[in-house]
């Protein structure tokens, strides 16, 4: 069956008390928006139409262009009818079917939505609707039923009697309509409610009074059908998403030693027999390797670990890493870092758009900045890449296998040559051979006896006794 998903994302989000449209707001490290489209692609439906109405450019910008992805715009916003009255120029002929969901409901599975798919076209019903059971259905429309038990109506919160208010079993706001008889119905809504909306619930009633058969599909877990109306239930909604992502991780073979306090996002992958620490953030487009451990306290931002990598306490920003690495406490990889294999990156060094290959080491209180470092290099404590002008960046190169002394200034544009030596607390300004040992630094001078006689502690003497 030829469906198409509608997704209503034009609200203003009031409640939000936000600059940034409702719908843009992230939760597990998608903007909801973005999370209700991943669902609905995930459940087979490739077509969609996004209905943008307050800040809709913004909203546009923030997925990326697609073919199947069109937008339709609604201004001003009269109602979720109207709403989807909006989409309908932007459906092709042949449609068979629509599935209309919300944007700020984050929390739907695309395994419901999928379910729900296979009930209607199996029932060959005109209109499925997504209902659940809340113990406590205050501002939900709410689901009337004739005494046959089909779906009559569906009643508004402030459309309702006291009896109708009693009624538990809500509308979530996602439903599956054949497309004609959909087109049809929105054809003659009216916006005679309390609310002076274009009420999409009303359709039900249409498509009903017109002999149509309308039916429910109930939720098992009415968690999934939360609607995000303001900051309270954004965390709510993030904090069920980090616990489904842990879950799903942990059952794949991951240990989390506290699920509870680790942030996840839906895109990240890890691998198996990975073991993470309190307090870590993986976030964005981030894959871990297997048998790494993430020990706690590290955010990890659109980065790739390979296998076996020892990670405490440390931020990654775009950053590819090889496998078995041993980062931290207290590292820092900027955007653009590239680490082989079998790299060591200790405590307080911080690299930034730079190569370092198979085995190397900084393991203290260095800078690395648009460096390109070959293999089994070592690099002294408090090194540091002087890679800015004050105007331009330059690169340094070093070669295999060099020995950089502690303190060293490596002034930019250098190159060091493979196997070469420099000596501690050097300033290097010059390109250094392969092999060759540089030094620069100042001759020593030693002035002897300089203690007992010119200390001010000598001097100090020596008044005294006077
Ligand atoms: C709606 C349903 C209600 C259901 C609830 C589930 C109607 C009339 N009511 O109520 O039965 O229980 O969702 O969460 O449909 N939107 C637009 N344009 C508009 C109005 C709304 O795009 O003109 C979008 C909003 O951005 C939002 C969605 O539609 O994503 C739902 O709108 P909202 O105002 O939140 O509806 P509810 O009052 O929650
Ligand atoms: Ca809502």
């Amino acid at each position: 069956m030829k469906t198409i998903a509608i997704i209503l994302a034009a609200g203003k989000g009031t409640r939000m008390k936000s600059k940034l449209p409702k719908v843009l707001h992230k939760a597990g490290g998608r903007t909801m928006l973005a999370q209700v489209l991943h669902q609905v692609r995930s459940a087979g439906i490739d077509d969609c139409c996004i209905v943008v109405g307050h800040g809709a450019e913004e909203v546009r910008q923030s997925l990326p262009r697609a073919e199947n992805l069109h937008f339709a715009l609604q201004m001003p916003q009269l109602g979720t009818g109207h709403c989807v009255q909006q989409a309908l120029p932007h459906i092709p002929a042949d449609c068979e079917a629509a599935l209309i969901v919300c944007g700020d409901t984050p929390l739907l599975t695309a395994e419901t939505l999928q379910n729900m798919q296979e009930e209607f076209c199996k029932t060959g019903v005109d209109g499925l609707i997504l209902t659940a059971q809340m113990p406590d259905p205050t501002g939900y429309g709410r689901i009337i039923r004739s005494n046959n038990g089909s779906v009559s109506e569906i009643v508004e919160e402030k459309d309702a009697t006291p009896a109708q208010k009693a009624i538990t079993e809500i509308n979530t706001g996602a439903y599956i309509f054949k497309f004609p008889v959909l087109k049809n119905a929105l054809a003659r809504l009216t916006n005679n409610n309390a609310q002076g909306e274009y009420y999409l619930t009303d359709v039900i009633k249409i498509i009903a009074a017109d002999g149509g058969n309308i039916d429910s599909f109930t939720t098992p877990d009415p968690v999934e059908t939360t609607g995000v109306n303001d900051r309270t239930q954004l965390a709510f909604a993030a904090a069920e998403l980090y616990r489904r992502k842990a879950r799903e991780l942990m059952l794949a073979g991951v240990t989390l030693i506290n699920p509870a306090a680790c942030y996840i996002d839906q895109q990240v992958t890890v691998g198996q027999d990975t073991v993470i620490y309190p307090g870590c953030q993986l976030r964005g487009d981030t894959h871990i390797g297997a048998n790494c451990v993430i020990d706690s306290d590290c955010i990890i931002t659109d980065s790739i670990l390979g296998a076996g990598c020892h990670l405490t306490k440390c931020v990654l920003t775009q950053a590819a890493v090889g496998d078995n690495a041993n980062i931290g406490p207290f590292a820092y990889l900027r955007p653009g870092t590239k680490l082989g294999n079998n790299v060591k990156i200790g405590d307080f060094a911080e690299i930034k758009n730079s190569v370092i290959g198979d085995g190397s080491k900084v393991p203290h209180l260095s800078y690395i900045g648009d460096t390109d470092m070959g293999g089994g290099v070592n690099i002294g404590c408090g090194t540091i890449t002087c890679n800015y002008d004050g105007v331009s960046k330059h690169r340094t190169t070093i070669g295999d296998d060099v020995f950089i002394g502690s303190n060293t200034n490596l002034i930019a544009p250098v190159t060091v040559g493979t196997g070469a030596f420099i000596g501690a607390g050097s300033t290097i300004t010059r390109e250094v051979a392969p092999g060759a040992l540089a030094v620069e630094r100042s001759h020593q001078k030693e002035v002897k006896g300089w203690a007992e006689k010119k200390s001010p502690k000598a001097l100090a003497a020596k008044k005294a006794a006077k």
